[in-house]
């Protein structure tokens, strides 16, 4: 399965990249592709009005790497980690700048918009947030958002990590284990259970497998 990060803080070493890619290495670990993308490198330029912008061919006339980044790689994966620091109790805006921009794909007057829009859809989904506050409060904009986002695009959201940490790389000192936390969640990508039940769901009762008998002891 390919796995793609977007990661969306400028700060290259910083700790939202770096869970992000802790995400990464879970999911390299179980076999699967992965690759990882700066956002600040690639999308330039915010959303503008689209009636004044798109070439005569309809497509985005903005300039910068969107288009490729969601073409050849967000439509190709099997799952999406979104990466970004706390800012002022949001997502960044660079992350924010790449959600809005989707909609420069997915007008309907776009030929291949249909096509866009299904594979943008069904994938799996992981959010990894780094904060210097550790209220839990502070996520709930952030949570809200991405939970609206993946159930629009019909993803798994399989998990949050959030970080506490401030200065560059610190979130590895977080005593409670972040780091190794996006790791776990990378390695359970594709397999941890995402159920979301109503009061007629027809369910199983367990929700884990019940561990296989172990043989009796002989004599
Ligand atoms: C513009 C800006 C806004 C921020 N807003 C908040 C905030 O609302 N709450 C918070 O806890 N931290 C806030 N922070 C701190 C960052 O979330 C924190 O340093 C984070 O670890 C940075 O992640 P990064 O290293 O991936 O860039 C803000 C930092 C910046 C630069």
């Amino acid at each position: 399965m390919k796995v793609l990060a977007l990661s969306s803080s400028p700060r290259k070493d910083g700790n939202s990249r770096l869970l992000a890619q802790s995400v990464l290495d879970g999911a390299l670990n179980r076999g699967h592709d992965t690759d990882l993308v700066d956002l600040c490198d690639v999308v330039t330029a915010p959303l503008r009005d689209c009636r004044t912008c798109r070439g005569p061919d309809g497509t985005c006339s903005i300039a910068d790497g969107h288009h490729a980044l969601l073409r050849d790689k967000v439509l190709a994966a099997d799952a999406l980690v979104l990466a970004t620091p706390l800012y002022w109790y949001g997502i960044s805006g660079q992350l924010k700048i790449f959600i809005d921009r989707i909609f420069c794909h997915t007008r309907a007057d776009l030929p291949d918009s249909a096509e866009v829009k299904r594979r943008l859809m069904n994938k799996r989904a992981a959010v990894v947030v780094s904060s210097e506050e550790s209220y839990p409060g502070v996520l709930v904009g952030v949570t809200a958002q991405m939970q609206e986002l993946a159930r629009y695009l019909d993803h798994d959201l399989v998990g949050v990590v959030h970080g506490i940490a401030n200065s560059r790389g610190e979130v590895r000192r977080d005593p409670a284990g972040p780091v190794e936390r996006a790791f776990d969640l990378g390695a359970r990508l594709f397999d941890a259970p995402v159920t979301d039940y109503r009061m007629d769901t027809v369910r199983p009762g367990a929700v884990w497998p019940a561990p296989s008998r172990e043989p009796a002891p002989s004599g």
